[in-house]
């Protein structure tokens, strides 16, 4: 039986990363029902004003620098960690992601839940073979993303250590491949299927991953916050169906006539596929179509590419 989600309206929250792909649709929702909070470190103008038009309330920090957190309110109820920077410097990267999220539930110790996103890119890899929550980690992004997969799993060990030493109630959701109609890996696909640029792929096909639409996301915040444990409770968190970049490219050459080029690299990421056992048991299974959900993406963002149906 799942959790029974907690009731975040009127609640106060915090969210990290407010601006980026992921946490921007959490925010534009929660803002609507909660007093969100919203925590980056807001260098353009434009982002502080659109976060703020959302009914959020705007503090700039940067993650790697606890003394910018000082002025913090220190009463949230919930903290959501979506911030990550990938800048491909190891010492300003550590300190951000892994640093930072200590830094932070130093200064949030008395939420009633933590919860930090992390990304399957901490697994090794490993095939085809679905991957549990204990399978071997490793240096899964390095090709493209060179300090990605080190900086989330120092981040998750952080994470767990503060956790422990100051019994906060935590999540930690490794994150498959997140999409919506404000964009996603698939719609980059569908840039470069339509520039003909080669996509790469590992030679071991199909490239199996767990696409994670926004709506199955946005439903699902309320279920990990409330599988939070002081233990910290660590759970894959993706689309209860697999498919693959192979299979969502054949889609959207159908929907769109652009056909994918694809390029084997053995240094491509490869298959992530989940074991969805202990997500379905704690959160339950999530319910948008992939295919739909392509579909709807190619609508929201580029409907002149549709073919006439
Ligand atoms: N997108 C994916 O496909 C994917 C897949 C798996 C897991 N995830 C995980 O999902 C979460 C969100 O990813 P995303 O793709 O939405 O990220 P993103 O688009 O790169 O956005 C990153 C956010 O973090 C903020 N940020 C960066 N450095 C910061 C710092 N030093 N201090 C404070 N804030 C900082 C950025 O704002 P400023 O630049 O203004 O600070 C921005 O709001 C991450 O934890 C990521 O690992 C994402």
């Amino acid at each position: 039986m799942p959790v029974r989600p907690v009731d975040l309206t009127a609640k106060k929250i915090l969210i990290t990363g407010p601006t980026g792909q992921v946490a921007l649709p959490v925010v534009e929702q929660l803002s609507k029902v909660a007093d969100v909070t919203a925590l980056a470190r807001f260098r353009q103008l434009e982002d502080r004003q659109k976060i703020e038009a959302m009914g959020a309330t705007v503090f700039a920090a940067d993650l790697a620098d606890a003394s910018s957190l000082q002025a913090l309110a220190s009463d949230f109820d919930y903290v959501l960690n979506f911030a990550v920077v990938k800048s491909g410097d190891f010492e300003y990267d550590l300190a951000a992601n892994a640093e930072g999220v200590g830094n932070l539930m130093m200064q949030c110790k008395n939420v009633r839940a933590f919860l930090h996103f992390s990304s399957t890119a901490v697994y090794e890899y490993g095939g085809q073979e679905p991957r549990k929550e204990d399978a071997p980690l490793g240096d899964n992004h390095r090709a493209m993303f060179p300090t990605y997969s080190i900086a989330k799993i120092a981040a998750e060990t952080v994470c767990r250590f503060v956790a422990h030493q100051h019994n906060i109630p935590t999540t930690i959701a490794r994150l498959s491949v997140p999409y919506g109609d404000n964009g996603g890996w698939p719609y980059f696909h569908l840039l470069m299927m339509q520039q003909g640029i080669p996509i790469e792929i590992h030679p071991e096909q199909p490239n199996y991953y767990n696409l994670l639409h926004v709506d199955d996301y946005l439903e699902k915040i309320p279920y990990l916050l409330a599988a939070a444990t002081k233990e910290v409770t660590t759970t894959n968190f993706g689309g209860s169906e697999k498919t693959s970049i192979e299979e969502w490219c054949a889609y959207m050459a159908e929907l769109t006539g652009f056909q994918p080029v694809f390029q084997q690299n053995p240094k491509a990421f490869g298959s992530l596929c989940l074991d969805t056992s202990k997500m379905h048991e704690l959160i339950g299974e999530t319910s948008v179509d992939w295919r739909q959900g392509i579909k709807r993406q190619i609508t929201a963002l580029a409907p002149e590419l549709l073919k006439p149906q």
